[in-house]
C-alpha cells in the first residue's frame, strides 16, 4: 500500500519525510485554502521538495467538464508529470475524465462514497479512485467496507485502477485497509504520526537505554563503550 501525505503545510511535509516513508502528497482545495496563499507557490514549494518521482495529487475546481480539462492540462505543465488531477465523481467529472484519457493526462476520481461512482470512474481510465472513508462512516455507512468493496470490484473486473483510500480519523480505519492490501491511502500527518505513537513502545527504549548506560556509563552507546 502506498501512503501519502494528505496536507499542503510545507513544515509538517518535511517532518513526515524525514521520518518515515511516504511516497507523495495528495491536497484539496480545503486544505489548499487553510494555508491562505497562492496555490500554485504551494504546491511548486511541495513540488521542489518532494521531488519529481513522488507523486502530487491536485483537484480541479470547474463545475464543468472543459474547465476541468483547462485546468488539468496547467496542473500538469506546472507541476511536472508525476501529478494527478483530482476530479470529483459527478456527471460532468465523469465526461472529464473521458476527455483527460484521451489527452493521455492522468487522474483520481475524487469524492467517492458509492462503489459504483468508482467503477464508472475506473472505466473512464482514472489512475486511482478516493472513497473518503470517515466521511461516509459519519454518513451511518461503512467507510472501510466501501473501500474494500471498491478494491474487490477492480480486481473481479480486471480493471488496472487502484484504491486511494482518504478521510481517515484513526489508525484502525488505516491498518484494516492495509491488512486488506489496498492500492494506497493518503493520510493526514497527525494520523500518520499516531500510527506510533505508543507508551509501551517509548518506555521500553527507555528502560533498554537505562540498562545500557548502568553498564557502560552515561551517554554511553554501541559506538563509543
Ligand atoms: C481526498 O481526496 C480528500 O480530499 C480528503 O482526504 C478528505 O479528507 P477529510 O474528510 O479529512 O477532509
Amino acid at each position: 500500500m502506498k501512503l501519502l501525505i494528505d496536507d499542503a503545510h510545507i513544515d509538517l511535509i518535511k517532518r513526515i519525510y524525514e521520518f518515515y516513508p511516504v511516497d507523495g502528497v495528495t491536497t484539496n482545495p480545503t486544505i489548499l485554502a487553510k494555508g491562505g496563499r497562492n496555490p500554485y507557490e504551494v504546491l511548486k514549494e511541495i513540488r521542489t521538495f518532494i521531488g519529481e518521482g513522488a507523486q502530487l495529487h491536485v483537484q480541479a475546481v470547474s463545475r464543468e467538464a472543459a474547465g476541468m480539462v483547462k485546468e488539468a492540462k496547467r496542473i500538469v505543465a506546472e507541476l511536472g508529470e508525476n501529478t494527478f488531477v483530482k476530479i470529483p465523481s459527478l456527471p460532468e467529472g465523469f465526461k472529464a475524465m473521458k476527455m483527460l484519457r484521451e489527452e493521455g493526462i492522468r487522474f483520481t476520481a475524487t469524492a467517492v462514497y458509492t462503489p459504483m461512482q468508482a467503477f464508472l470512474a475506473a472505466k473512464c481510465g482514472a489512475s486511482y479512485t478516493a472513497p473518503y472513508i470517515n466521511r461516509i462512516d459519519n454518513l451511518g455507512y461503512n467507510g472501510v467496507q466501501v473501500a474494500k468493496n471498491i478494491h474487490d470490484i477492480f480486481r473481479n473486473n480486471r480493471l488496472e485502477t487502484q484504491v486511494l483510500a482518504a478521510s481517515f480519523k484513526n489508525s484502525q480505519q488505516l491498518l484494516e485497509l492495509c491488512e486488506y492490501g489496498i492500492g494506497a491511502a493518503t493520510v493526514a500527518p497527525e494520523v500518520i504520526e499516531g500510527l506510533v505513537k505508543n507508551q509501551a513502545v517509548t518506555a521500553a527504549v527507555d528502560e533498554f537505554i537505562k540498562d545500557f548506560e548502568g553498564l557502560t556509563g552515561t551517554g554511553k552507546d554501541m559506538s563509543s563503550c
